[in-house]
């Protein structure tokens, strides 16, 4: 178990209320922004399945947490956690295709292309990512943010999503279900596939929220040990996780002879490293005041989680 670099009490900050809450305020701008496409549509119907499915909400409430954190408003964020939800749900659909992982469970129903068919999941995902650039977009000309401070989140954003982060993640990933990495090899595997977007979503919140070059500096640190440690988190689970609990299938990584860290590690060196992890992501942000609580907690929720 990890070893707490502050004297920050796990159990004074009630993250399960924090979670519900922030989740809710992220479905209703998620909602606010899906409703501007014309419903009674089959693709606008199975981006909403996905959408609404459940989930939980961790890249955009990692963005309304990290505003807070330096001082900014959660309110005036709420467009660009939408549109990182959005990109992480096209992320996912297209993640269980069949040429892709091949799933058939995603939070907890049945998969998009199951639900519906291959061609609507592919058309889902892309109308999902698409439409995060949209409302990204639209943000830069209405919202609080200038149209600068915006283009250089929707630069950040894009680096993420693409083919120098999630996309070439996900090629690696599937590349690597018939060679075995490194552990280095693996590290910028998971640093890719996952880690970008997570750490795009601290960078988004600690930007707009007003975070100086320092405090966006140490929340960026925090950011990256705690997105490799939600992937390190995420192959434990396919291990020994429950698949009532989690709302997916459990055994698929080693089925698909996957690249992760439990198989390259074992169980217990996984643990150890995703420990370390979350030890390194605390100690960033040590010098922060109880304004960064909830990235606190969430650090290690992400370890200790059971979904
Ligand atoms: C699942 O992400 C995919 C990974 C990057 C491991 P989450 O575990 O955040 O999935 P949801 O959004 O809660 O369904
Ligand atoms: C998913 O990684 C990463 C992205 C969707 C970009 P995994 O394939 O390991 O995640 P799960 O286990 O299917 O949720
Ligand atoms: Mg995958
Ligand atoms: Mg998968």
């Amino acid at each position: 178990m990890t070893t707490l670099p502050t004297a920050f009490d796990l159990n004074s900050f009630d993250l399960k209320t924090y979670l519900a809450e922030y989740g809710q305020l992220v479905v209703q701008a998620l909602e606010r922004n899906i409703t501007r496409y014309p419903s009674g549509n089959r693709v606008t119907h199975a981006m909403r399945y996905s959408l609404f499915a459940g989930g939980k909400r961790l890249r955009p409430i990692l963005c309304m947490a990290a505003a807070e954190a330096v001082g900014g408003n959660k309110d005036d964020v709420m467009d660009v956690a939408a549109a990182l939800e959005f990109i992480h749900t096209y992320s996912l659909i297209h993640d269980d295709l069949p040429a892709l992982d091949d799933d058939d469970y995603r939070r907890g129903n049945l998969t998009c292309h199951k639900a519906f068919d291959e061609a609507t999941a592919i058309l889902a995902g892309d109308g999902l990512l698409t439409s995060a650039f949209e409302v990204l977009a639209r943000a830069a000309g209405s919202g609080p943010f200038s149209p600068e401070k915006l283009l250089k989140v929707i630069a950040r954003i894009s680096q993420a999503a693409g083919c120098n982060g999630m996309i070439l993640g996900q090629m690696l990933d599937i590349e690597g279900e018939s060679k075995s990495y490194t552990q280095t090899e693996l590290e910028n595997v998971h640093n890719k596939k996952t880690g970008a977007m997570m750490e795009v979503s601290v960078f988004s919140g600690a930007y707009l929220g007003g975070g100086t070059p320092e405090q966006i500096s140490a929340l960026d640190t925090y950011a990256v040990h705690t997105g490799l440690a939600f992937q390190v988190a995420d192959d434990i689970l396919n291990v020994v996780g429950d698949p009532k609990v989690m709302g997916k299938a459990v055994g698929t990584d080693a089925a698909r002879d996957k690249s992760t860290y439990p198989a390259l590690l074992g169980l217990d060196g996984a643990r150890d490293f995703a420990d370390q992890l979350i030890n390194k992501a605390l100690q960033a942000i040590v010098s922060f005041d109880n304004k960064c609580d909830p990235l606190r907690s969430i650090a290690t929720y992400i370890i200790t989680r059971s979904r």
